[in-house]
């Protein structure tokens, strides 16, 4: 009888664990963010990665590699030939419904001006070339 309850205290505990584990691993669960290797910025890249890093940053995260408000845009979803750099003025201006990823709608960001989002893409496609995207 003693021997019964030890049992059942055993596989009680195991499964307390279990879920116990469960649980802490979805509070931890990774976001989608990648990680990023930073070439030497070129040109207009360094005056983008400063705006991005102002106002992107918070949801795409540093050097864009995501957060878990917002995608990484080093990833092949975002090379030129599917996200060409007038999506980039596009985002800016009227933000984005949400359709590739769980993380909601993006806002527009009226501060940031059509000179701004150019440099902005130069700073991300010189990420994406230096990680291999395209
Ligand atoms: C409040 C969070 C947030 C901020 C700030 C933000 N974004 Fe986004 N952005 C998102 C999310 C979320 C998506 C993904 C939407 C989807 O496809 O599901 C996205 C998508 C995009 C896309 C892809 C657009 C498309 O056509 O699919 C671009 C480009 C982009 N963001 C650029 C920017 C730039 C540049 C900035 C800074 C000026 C910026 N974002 C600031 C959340 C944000």
């Amino acid at each position: 009888m003693i021997m019964r309850n030890v049992v059942i205290a055993a596989a009680l505990a195991l499964a307390a664990f279990a879920v116990y584990r469960i649980v802490i691993n979805r509070s931890e669960a990774p976001t989608s963010s990648v990680s990023v290797v930073v070439p030497e910025l070129l040109g207009d890249a360094q005056a983008g990665k400063e705006v991005f890093d102002a106002t992107c940053a918070k949801c795409h995260g540093v050097n864009a590699s995501g957060t878990n408000a917002g995608p990484p845009l080093v990833h092949k979803i975002y090379e030129p030939n599917h996200h060409a750099d007038a999506a980039f003025l596009l985002a800016v201006r009227n933000g984005v419904r949400a359709h590739h990823w769980p993380y909601g709608d993006m806002p527009p960001v009226p501060a940031v001006t059509g000179a701004d989002v150019a440099k902005i893409v130069a700073y991300v496609r010189q990420l994406q070339k230096a990680n291999g995207i395209f």
